[in-house]
């Protein structure tokens, strides 16, 4: 650490490409190679999403968020950790794996320019199913925005198939990777629900989808609302009485080839002096009193929380960009210069549903992304954060860290892996009898490019200082993107 605070760099980029190499092989073992001690009540399976492939067959992909989607399981039992890693194996994937070439290039490639955007949500293109994996109603589904969820085995990770939530999802409908479970849902009892939405793209303007599930995976409610423009929405929040959805300025531009990389949205154009709109949604039925409001513009991949203080004033909290940066279409992703992108950071947005006011305020300088908070307190306030974050304070760089975040007292806790360690997002696991929001475990999956392979690296939540235990695992695992916790089945 001491070395480090010097240096204005704390990586290089050959090491951080590395974590970008393709894992094509699946494995199962007992993690043996352990520092520290697993914890005993850690009892479930953390399962992950991400791009395994990075090229197919040799040929590279153009961005890794085209790459197949692998899931990795960690299952926890008494003290011991199982792992086992499988790619989706979506009709395309076995499709490219049967024929030993790539067969969808065209969908992704510059040779067909707007070619794949004007089919990003429809379900005719390639599936990868490589951005979330969340197990709910009894089933693990493989989720990615533009298309329906792939269905998995849980315990084995075999691919069972697409699948249209008993359906629920039409042809050309799609569903989100970032469901948001209300555990307290009116609409359920005040039992936990699943929330989650699809955009369909129609012509010139966009609908919102938004499915409310019970915990069998039984849909409660369905609404939709139509907003007009092109919407690029990745993620929203929720609280007890509003969806809510950030439409970011976006068009088509086909040409740029767009680089986030903490983020998906090639080919997508952000348009600086436009105001984000922000559109609330509400749960009751007949949902009609739609509110929307704007604010300076800022791209928004991932939101923190949201909660509602009274029946005016709703908080959201989410990771800001100034701008989506772009970079040439001739260029790889892996000779990004980081300091040349604007940072991700943690902002605070106050929306004032009557006088439709919206006020932001920067939480923290860090650039950060992938955050995660205690599951009970989605949709109500709440007071901690973990989430990925950058080593240096300010300037943009690869996630090297985890950071806590302390909203009441701006206190911060940060456990450093650079130079040699990339992180992703923390997973915060709450302890079966935990009294305080930060009494739990957090789990992170760490490429160490020093050894060429991923720890799977446990914190207790109340001081990530450090460490309670590093799990090795023999191989890598290309940078993922989100993942959840499933506590063992009784
Ligand atoms: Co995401």
């Amino acid at each position: 650490m001491q070395q480090l605070e010097k240096s204005a760099q704390s990586y290089s980029l050959t090491d951080w490409r590395q974590g970008y190499e393709s894992q094509y092989q699946e494995s199962e073992y007992l993690i043996d190679d352990i520092e520290g001690e697993i914890p005993l009540d850690l009892s479930g399976t953390l399962y992950r999403n991400g791009p395994g492939l990075l090229d197919v067959h040799g040929t590279p992909l153009r961005h890794p968020f085209d790459g197949d989607g692998m899931i990795c399981a960690f299952t926890f039992d008494r003290g011991r950790c199982f792992f086992r890693n499988r790619f989706v194996k979506t009709r395309e994937y076995l499709e490219e794996q049967k024929a030993g070439k790539m067969l969808y290039r065209g969908v992704f490639g510059s040779q067909k320019p707007g070619g794949w955007l004007a089919n990003l949500f429809d379900i005719r293109v390639k599936n990868i199913a490589n951005t979330n994996a969340i197990y709910w109603g009894n089933k693990l589904w493989a989720l990615w925005e533009a298309a329906h969820p792939y269905r998995l085995n849980p315990d084995n990770l075999d691919t069972i198939g697409l699948d249209n939530l008993g359906g629920i999802l039409g042809d050309g409908d799609v569903f989100s990777a970032h469901p948001r479970i209300d555990r307290h849902s009116q609409f359920n009892h005040d039992k936990p629900s699943l929330v989650n939405f699809g955009i369909k793209q129609e012509g010139i303007s966009s609908t919102i989808n938004v499915y409310e599930f019970d915990e069998l995976g039984k849909i409660i409610q369905q609404y939709s609302y139509k907003t007009p423009g092109f919407c690029f929405i990745h993620d929203f929040v929720i609280t007890p009485h509003y969806c809510i959805f950030f439409q970011n300025p976006t068009s088509y531009n086909p040409l740029p080839f767009v680089f986030g990389f903490k983020g998906a949205g090639e080919c997508l154009d952000f348009d600086s002096s436009k105001p984000t709109k922000i559109i609330l949604i509400p749960r009751q039925a007949p949902h009609e009193k739609v509110i929307t409001l704007e604010s300076e513009a800022g791209f928004i991949f991932h939101h923190s929380n949201a909660f509602e203080i009274n029946e005016q004033e709703i908080v959201v909290d989410s990771i800001c960009y100034a701008q989506l940066s772009q970079i040439d279409p001739d260029n790889s992703y892996k000779e990004v210069d980081f300091n040349k992108l604007a940072p991700g950071q943690l902002w605070r947005f106050k929306l004032n549903l009557t006088n439709k006011k919206v006020t932001k305020e920067l939480i923290n300088q860090r650039c950060v992304e992938f955050p995660y908070i205690h599951p009970d307190n989605v949709g109500r306030d709440y007071r901690y954060i973990f989430i990925g974050a950058a080593y240096h304070p300010r300037n943009n760089a690869p996630l090297q860290a985890l950071l806590k975040l302390d909203l009441v007292t701006k206190e911060e806790q940060l456990y450093s892996f650079a130079p040699k360690g990339f992180a992703g997002e923390p997973v915060f696991i709450p302890k079966e009898n935990g009294v305080s929001e930060d009494d739990g475990w957090v789990l992170n999956l760490i490429y160490d490019s020093s050894h060429h392979r991923s720890d799977l690296v446990i914190f207790d939540g109340k001081d990530i200082r450090q460490p309670v235990a590093t799990l090795h695992l023999k191989q890598h695992i290309p940078y993922g993107l989100h993942g959840s916790f499933a506590s063992t089945r009784k």
